[in-house]
């Protein structure tokens, strides 16, 4: 995936939208991307992007309580999680982490900074960031301490 090295200023909710059709068209199957930032960074917008960019367009919601959503129809299924309310990373192969990994289509994982470790190397890691005049930054990261 090529995606600017330099942050991508994100002015509104729109902005995140359309920065996740953009990197849709950058996706291959089988990528991974690890989705950081605060509680309301734009995570869950950007995903929506990217599902309605993959041709796809279901409503795109948080997953947090069912921890995975599905969204196929579009060139390539999406996998959505949200690692928000996950105990520990022992709770990974109860939602079937592994077999998403190994299914045709991408997943993306939002919070995935809390359980670096679960992600596979390759994976494409990102952060969102809340500016303080409100609009939201991109930028792809490193991956952080503890990945593989
Ligand atoms: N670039 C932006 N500028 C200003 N507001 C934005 C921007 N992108 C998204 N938002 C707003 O931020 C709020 C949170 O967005 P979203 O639910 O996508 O965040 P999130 O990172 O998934 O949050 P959570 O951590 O709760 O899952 C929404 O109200 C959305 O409209
Ligand atoms: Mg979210």
């Amino acid at each position: 995936m090529t995606f600017p090295d330099s942050p991508i200023f994100l002015p509104d909710e729109a902005a995140t939208v359309a920065c996740g059709g953009r990197l849709a068209q950058e996706l291959r199957n089988g990528d991974v991307l690890a989705l950081t930032g605060g509680l309301g960074a734009g995570k869950t917008h950007l995903t929506k992007g990217i599902v309605h960019g993959l041709g796809c367009h279901a409503d795109v919601s948080s997953p947090t309580f069912s921890l995975v959503h599905e969204y196929q129809g579009g060139t390539l299924s999406v996998y959505h999680f949200d690692w928000y309310r996950l105990e520990g990373e022992e709770e990974l192969p109860g939602i079937g982490w592994q077999d998403y990994l190994d299914a045709d289509g991408v997943c993306i994982v939002e919070w995935a900074d809390r359980f670096p470790a679960a992600l596979p190397r390759g994976t494409h890691w990102m952060a969102l960031e809340t500016l303080p005049e409100g609009g939201r930054s991109l930028r792809m990261i490193p991956a952080p301490e503890g990945a593989l």
